[in-house]
């Protein structure tokens, strides 16, 4: 593959309206040494029968993405904080399992195991066919990693990214980890995709347009000279995994629907220290950056509350694996 796909007079993918080679051109790396690649999947994992599953676990398909309960009942809101929980408590149970040598199949054991300990279902099994309890993206994976026999290595940054239904609703969170010492560019990429999380959601508010969110996260971005995915967004959640409510981590002046206390969605920025541009592996999941630059996210479920935001997956005393929100206490 070519070290990037845009040429030297194509207008730069960060935003400034340059040229290319008058832009970030001159910052382009070597090609990575060790691109990470596909590996062996393990057997189906299953599921105890006593277990609540969403619909689509046995087809894999969820159906149509839908716009209505947009807004959630209070009702419903317990239930999405008990589920956040879950999910949150799993993302660090899974994250603390991190350090070289240890397979991303292995970490998909711990997150389907944590879970089901839970009394959850690991909302990605069998979600649109999608093989896994967690998605595991490493270095230049964007999301949707599959976890597989690949161990981490020394240097390595991962997403490890937990989504559980329980009691009928899902709580989705997602977190970085590095693996042994990594070098400056990565730490500095993974502290700004985190501070860009929390930036968009301090923008949230009742009747602001949902688009504050990817300004302010674009903006951080821009300032650190980092690139933003817009191929993937966050979204609305609840009953459903995915509902037709869009959430994008860049500038989008069309995108005005009103905020309105109640709703839940999540925050799940990608930023990118190169071309932001993606390609998929032919397993249909894995996204990686075109130029294999490296890509870091983090995600929170959230609910619009009556003057900001509040986090869903935080534990039951306000813990999660992103840390405390800008320095302040999570909740
Ligand atoms: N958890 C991911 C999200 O943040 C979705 C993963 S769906 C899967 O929306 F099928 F790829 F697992
Ligand atoms: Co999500
Ligand atoms: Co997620």
């Amino acid at each position: 593959m070519r070290a990037s796909t845009l040429k030297s007079n194509d207008t730069c993918w960060c935003g400034s309206g340059k040229k290319y080679k008058r832009c970030h051109k001159s910052m382009e790396r070597p090609p990575v040494a060790r691109p990470v690649r596909p590996g062996r999947l393990s057997p189906w994992r299953e599921v105890p029968e006593a277990i609540g599953r969403p619909p689509y676990a046995v087809s894999g398909d969820p159906g149509p993405r839908r716009n209505d309960d947009a807004v959630k009942s209070p009702e419903q809101l317990v239930r999405m904080r008990r589920a956040g929980a879950a999910a949150a408590e799993v993302l660090m149970e899974v994250g603390s399992a991190v350090r070289a040598g240890v397979t991303t199949d292995e970490l998909d054991r711990i997150g389907h195991e944590g879970a089901i300990a839970r009394g959850a279902y690991p909302s990605t099994l069998n979600y649109h066919g999608y093989p896994k309890s967690l998605c595991t993206s490493i270095n230049e994976v964007i999301c949707h990693g599959i976890p597989d026999d690949r161990p981490l290595a020394e240097g390595d940054i991962v997403n490890i990214d937990v989504t559980v239904f329980l009691d009928g609703v899902h709580g989705d969170t997602s977190s970085m980890w590095a693996v042994g010492d990594v070098d400056q560019a990565s730490t500095d990429l993974v502290r700004v995709t985190r501070e860009a999380m929390f930036l968009g959601i301090d923008a949230v508010a009742p009747g602001r347009p949902v688009n504050v969110i990817g300004r302010a996260i674009e903006a951080h971005a821009r300032a650190h000279g980092l690139g933003v995915v817009r191929a993937f967004i966050g979204h609305g959640i609840g009953e459903a995994f995915h509902t037709g409510l869009q959430i994008p981590h860049g500038y989008e002046p069309t995108a005005t629907t009103t905020l309105l206390p109640g709703m839940t969605f999540t925050i799940e920025p990608m930023l990118t220290l190169g071309n932001p541009d993606h390609v998929l592996w032919d397993d249909g999941w894995t996204a990686v950056t075109t130029d294999r630059s490296r890509s870091a996210q983090f995600e929170h479920t959230v609910v619009v509350t009556e003057d900001g935001a509040d986090l869903l997956t935080v534990t039951e005393d306000g813990r999660s694996a992103a840390g405390p929100w800008l320095g302040l206490p999570a909740v």
